[in-house]
Formats: structure tokens, C-alpha cells, sequence
């Protein structure tokens, strides 16, 4: 078998065998294949498509690429992901909400990708936080404080993290087979037996229509089952950012905020939405409309903000900065972005903020960019506001004025006012 073969097979649309996936993934994995062949295959998989039994087989190639864990010791673990997002910052919010009601939470998450933000990218903008830490520390922090949330970094699907990094630099994000297999490969190796898992659609998605995402949900409700992990996906609609602020640090100040309980609506909206299910799906209450009571207690009651410290200084972060946001670096220029003229805002697109903030630097454009953590958005109005002429609606947050400058432009061409 060689990989000249196999990106000959998938750009004339052949179905790939099982022993062909295995074959590139293994050996992608052991950097026996180089990065461009391994571009050229995901570029022909994103092009032309893959079935049910291929997207199952890539899945559990990447999930087999590394170790898998058995958490099964430490009881129900549940776990959530979202297929990403613009000012996603949920599960920051969400994991330490859902660890303080007593549901043990052990998540591997992605960094950035694409126009998207990622989880790992903004909790290491906190000083000393590490997502690198070993299998048996991951094990011990969700046995000791019941959460942990890690990066790729361990022996854990190894194949997604360098497949993740390169379809980011080739523009090969928006794809069912790889987001389904990306993510499924995540959640089979990290041990979770019951997963949430957050399906979004418009803008600032991957899935551009409600129906492209609920196909992408059922494929990857599929793999759960097969995979013995019970799985239920929630559509939710990514059309304008969620929250108000985009960029890495940004974002972890928001979801301080919630957490000390000043969150944003739509943010709430999705907490509520996701967190519910999570402690139905945990089997520590049937009723949804309860579950959102508990959720609104554990932050008025302070242990959800508690427990997000907890894991910040369990995993080597500095919570001084948790505690005292002012510590956080600030960008060297904070630009007004000013509205164009009077009347009601109708459109924000999502995926026009999130390259904006990709270009201020809270993204990579190659995969060994370094990211800006300070850098980002802060959206003042959005979808629905109505604004007067002269008035400040963002506030752009740059390193470089240049690129302040321009962002400004863009962002004031983003909202439709009508
Ligand atoms: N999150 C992932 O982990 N992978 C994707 O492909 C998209 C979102």
C-alpha cells in the first residue's frame, strides 16, 4: 500500500478501504507520510466526501491512534463539545458549573480552528495554566477536585491533533466526515461515557444550514452508540458571536464574569440548553427545567466561580488573574468602532468577526503561528440593538495599529444597520 495510491483512490471518488484509512493514519501519526501528502488526502476527503462505514472507520483509526482511557473507576464522567464557534466560551463556563453540582468532568479539547476559537488556545492566555499534563495527573485531578480539561498533547488521538492543525492551514474545516471523526476521536480516547455534544449552525459555524447540522449531529450520534457512549447532540444557532467578547483572554474575562454571575443572555441560553442535559445524561435529574434551577444556584451560590479556581490551580494556573481580571494583559491599542448611521442592527455575521480576530492574531493563519492572546473584539451592540449615528458599538483590541485600523474597517462593514 502507498499514499499515492490512496489521494489517487479519494480524488476519483473511490471509497477507501478500511486497511487504506489505517494505513494513512498510522502512518501520518508516525511521520512516515509527509505533511503534503496528508494535505492532499484531506483536501480530496473534504472535496469528495466520505460514506457512513469510512467516516466510522477514519474515527476509530484516530481514536486507536494514541491510548484510550478507561475512566470507568471514577463512575459517570460526562463530557461536551462543540462543533466551534465565534465567542464560544462555553466550556469554560460550563465545566466548572457542572463539576461543582458533583458530576465529575474530564474533557480534551481542541485549540482554534479556522474562524473559530478554541478552548485549550484560551486557557493557556491564563499564566501557568497547562493542557499538557500526563494521563495519570488528568486521571487524578478529576478523581481529587472532579474536573480536568487537557489538550492533545498526551498520547490521546495524536492523529487528530496533527490532522486538526493541518486542515486549519488548508482551509479543510468545514466537513462532516472530518469534524465527525475529529471530534468522535477526541471522545472515545479521552474515557467519557456519556457526552453533550453542541452542534452549531449559521455564520460563524461550520454547518452553514440547520440541516447540514443535524445530518453532522446524527453521524456522530451513530459513532457514540457504536462506541458504547451514550451521546446527545443539541442544535444551536451560531448566526452573530455568542456573548460579547472574541479573542482569547477577552473571552476567559467573559466567562469569569458569567461565573461570578453577570452573563450575557444568549450565553445563558446555551448554558442552560447544554448543562441540562448534561446532569439529565449523568443521571442526576430527569427534569430539564429543574436542572436549570440547579444551574442558576451553583452560580448564585458562588461554588461554580470556586470551582473553576480549583481547576485553574490544580492545572498549574495562576488564579491571582482569575480573581483580579485587571492582571490580564491589555492590548496596546483598544480602537472605537463607530456606527455609520442611525436605525436597528440586522445583521452581524460570525464568520466575518471571527477572521477579523484571526487577523488581529487570536487565530493562526499557518499552523505554527503563535497565537495574540490580548488581541480580539468587544462587540458594545449586536443583532437587534438599535444604535444612533456616532455611537461606539465595538471596540477593537490590537497589538499592531495597522492592523487595529483595518480591523476597525472591516468590523464596521460587518453590521448591517437598517
Ligand atoms: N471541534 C473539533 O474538535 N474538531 C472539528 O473538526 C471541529 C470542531
Amino acid at each position: 500500500m502507498n499514499i499515492q495510491e490512496i489521494i489517487a483512490n479519494k480524488r476519483d471518488r473511490k471509497k477507501l478501504s478500511e486497511e487504506e484509512i489505517q494505513y494513512f493514519i498510522q502512518s501520518y501519526t508516525k511521520e512516515e507520510i509527509a505533511d503534503y501528502q496528508a494535505s492532499a488526502l484531506i483536501m480530496a476527503i473534504y472535496i469528495n466526501g466520505m460514506d457512513e462505514e469510512e467516516i466510522t472507520n477514519l474515527t476509530m483509526a484516530m481514536a486507536h491512534s494514541g491510548d484510550i482511557l478507561d475512566l470507568s473507576e471514577l463512575g459517570t464522567v460526562v463530557d461536551k463539545h462543540s462543533t466551534g464557534g465565534v465567542g464560544d466560551k462555553v466550556t469554560l463556563i460550563l465545566a466548572p458549573i457542572i463539576s461543582s453540582l458533583g458530576i465529575p468532568v474530564a474533557k480534551m479539547s481542541g485549540r482554534g480552528l479556522g474562524y473559530t476559537g478554541g478552548t485549550i488556545d484560551k486557557l493557556e492566555s491564563i499564566p501557568g495554566y497547562k493542557t499538557n499534563i500526563s494521563i495519570e495527573q488528568f486521571k487524578e485531578n478529576v478523581k481529587k477536585i472532579g474536573i480536568s480539561l487537557i489538550g492533545q498533547t498526551m498520547n490521546l488521538a495524536p492523529a487528530d491533533k496533527k490532522i486538526y492543525a493541518l486542515r486549519d492551514s488548508i482551509s479543510a474545516t468545514e466537513s462532516i466526515p472530518l469534524i465527525a471523526s475529529s471530534i468522535m476521536s477526541k471522545k472515545i480516547a479521552a474515557g467519557a461515557n456519556k457526552i453533550v455534544l453542541d452542534v452549531t449552525y449559521g455564520s460563524g459555524a461550520f454547518m452553514k444550514t440547520k440541516e447540514d447540522a443535524q445530518k453532522l449531529a446524527d453521524t456522530m450520534q451513530k459513532i457514540g452508540e457504536m462506541s458504547e457512549r451514550e451521546t446527545i447532540c443539541i442544535l444551536t444557532s451560531m448566526e452573530q458571536p455568542l456573548g460579547r467578547n472574541i479573542g482569547n483572554i477577552l473571552e476567559v474575562k467573559e466567562a469569569v464574569e458569567f461565573l461570578r454571575g453577570k452573563g450575557e443572555r444568549d450565553v445563558e441560553e446555551v448554558i442552560l440548553e447544554l448543562g441540562s442535559y448534561m446532569i439529565k445524561l449523568a443521571g442526576k435529574g430527569e427534569n430539564l427545567e429543574e436542572n436549570k434551577q440547579k444551574i442558576k444556584e451553583t452560580i448564585t451560590n458562588g461554588k461554580a466561580y470556586q470551582k473553576l479556581k480549583e481547576l485553574v490551580k490544580k492545572q498549574g494556573g495562576d488564579i491571582s488573574y482569575i480573581e483580579n481580571l485587571e492582571k490580564f494583559k491589555i492590548a496596546n491599542y483598544i480602537l472605537p468602532v463607530i456606527a455609520t448611521k442611525t436605525g436597528i442592527i440586522t445583521r452581524l455575521e460570525a464568520e466575518h468577526v471571527g477572521k477579523i480576530s484571526v487577523e488581529l492574531g487570536a487565530g493562526r493563519i499557518k499552523k505554527e503561528d503563535k497565537i495574540d492572546y490580548s488581541v480580539g473584539i468587544v462587540l458594545e451592540k449586536k443583532t437587534g440593538d438599535y444604535v444612533t449615528e456616532g455611537e461606539t458599538i465595538a471596540y477593537i483590541h490590537a497589538n499592531e495599529k495597522e492592523k487595529g485600523n483595518e480591523a476597525v474597517k472591516k468590523l464596521q462593514s460587518a453590521y448591517e444597520i437598517k
